[in-house]
């Protein structure tokens, strides 16, 4: 047998009854499977040996892009020298390097760093941080939450319960938690449509939250969390002077402010985060996915000396300060993984590289404007989104027709509801962007 009849026979012969997948029209996908087998640097290989270039990292998550060996061989040594500690009460080397590595690139000051494993549990993770700081500073009453609509925060219920994908929510609302609100989304495609970067108009819609405090009284809000760019709602980006007003507004009232980066973080800006892009700190910041370039599983909160010191300086020297914790927190793996892709980062200059891209990055996404079907494009730095015109009756399906005909065609993109959305790794090339659009070009055409 040929290499491709063996990864023919592969699809042929894989009995997939069991594995319920994520996120995924189960139906749909089993009765026309997209396997992947292999992955190297921008591109996938289908099981049945077609190159596909990878237009959105992974899950907006390889940032290095696929197969690098330094990861790899960080983690193979990890496993052949201990494959697990406990986290709890132990340690080991790497977790506290890899603490080190990530506070190196955190905003001046947030660099008390705590692990998890996935974007889900670093978002439950900064929630309750932010409780138990108030809680700690005899401020207990401060138990609301403020989320955003249309912000994603993961799966989890904290996630859901200040997330505002009404889909994510829906089915679990009557056990969403108690005693969270939400401010409005920034999206207005009227008053924004075709921005270029940043959004001129919509500062004002932090005073939202001024709204919140007027209902609620500031003494009853412990945090607000909101993505910086919302990534997975279909890349909402903030409008220009409303993340320092919502900032401002937090301080004035002693409102703890979280930045979710899990997409942001680690370069996707072009700086290695979006507070240091945008020059606005939070006072706890979420990440995950490309923190070890998503080669095993890990997330992590970084908390301001104020949040750490108020909680760890509070009881007494032998107690427990915040009971809170994974199993899998700082996994010897996952922590070697971390430092390996850190150390990867600053050695090839890739926020930079981000950085340097994005112009040609926004000609190229935007010169799909007038493209069939088109109604809005935005981005900033490497992560854009083009949205459709829905099909009447039928929202949702003419993205998914043109993600298919992309997959077909060789380019893996991303979509939701009827937004295509694109991240492509951070080291893609010039000529790798004009082939992402044109393929999106070709099948915007292709698609009723
Ligand atoms: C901003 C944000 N927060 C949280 C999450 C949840 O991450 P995970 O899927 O690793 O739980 C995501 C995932 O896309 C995300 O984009």
């Amino acid at each position: 047998m040929n290499a491709v009849t063996e990864n023919v026979s592969l699809t042929n012969d894989l009995d997939m009854t069991n594995y319920w997948m994520p996120f995924t029209a189960n139906k749909q996908f089993k009765s026309a499977p997209r396997l992947l087998k292999s992955a190297k640097g921008m591109y996938y290989t289908t099981v049945d040996g077609r190159k596909v270039m990878d237009g959105c990292a992974g899950l907006w998550c390889v940032n290095a892009g696929h197969g690098r060996e330094e990861i790899i061989e960080a983690v193979h040594n990890q496993m052949m020298e201990m494959d697990y500690a406990p986290s709890f009460q132990m340690g080991h080397p790497l977790a506290f390097e890899a603490a080190t590595k990530v506070a190196e690139v955190m905003p001046a000051g947030l660099d008390r760093i705590f692990f998890a494993n996935s974007g889900s549990e670093a978002v439950d993770t900064a929630l309750k941080i932010a409780l138990a700081y108030h809680r700690a500073r005899g401020e207990g009453q401060r138990t609301r939450l403020i989320g955003r609509e249309r912000g994603y925060s993961g799966v989890g219920f904290g996630g859901i319960s200040v997330g505002g994908i009404v889909s994510n929510r829906k089915a679990y609302s009557a056990n969403l938690i108690p005693g969270v609100d939400h401010i409005s989304h920034t999206h207005s495609i009227e008053n924004m449509a075709y921005s270029q970067g940043q959004p001129a108009w919509g500062a004002h819609l932090a005073d939202d939250l001024e709204r919140l405090v007027a209902l609620h009284d500031a003494s009853t809000i412990a945090a607000v969390i909101v993505e910086p760019v919302a990534g997975s709602t279909g890349v909402l980006i903030p409008p220009q002077g409303y993340l320092q007003r919502l900032r401002d507004i937090c301080t004035k009232h002693g409102i703890l402010l979280i930045f979710d980066e899990v997409i942001t973080g680690f370069g996707r800006l072009g700086a290695a985060t979006a507070s240091e892009y945008f020059g606005v700190t939070p006072d706890l910041l979420t990440m995950a996915k490309a923190i070890n370039n998503a080669a095993i599983p890990m997330s992590a909160v970084a908390a301001s000396r104020q949040v750490h010191d108020a909680i760890v300086n509070a009881g007494p020297g032998n107690a427990i300060e915040l009971f809170h914790g994974y199993t899998y927190s700082a996994h010897p793996t996952a922590a070697a993984a971390c430092i390996a892709a850190q150390d990867i980062y600053k050695r090839e200059g890739l926020f930079a590289r981000a950085n340097q891209m994005a112009p040609k990055f926004q000609a190229a996404i935007h010169a799909l404007r007038g493209e069939p079907h088109v109604k809005d494009i935005r981005n900033l730095g490497l992560m854009g989104a083009v949205e459709l015109n829905s099909r009447d009756g039928a929202p949702g399906t003419r993205a998914y027709d043109v993600f298919l005909k992309c997959f077909e065609k060789g380019v893996m993109v991303r979509f939701t509801g009827d937004i295509l959305a694109f991240s492509p790794p951070l080291i893609v090339t010039d000529a790798q962007i004009d082939e992402i659009f044109a393929t999106v070009k070709s099948a915007l055409h292709s698609v009723a």
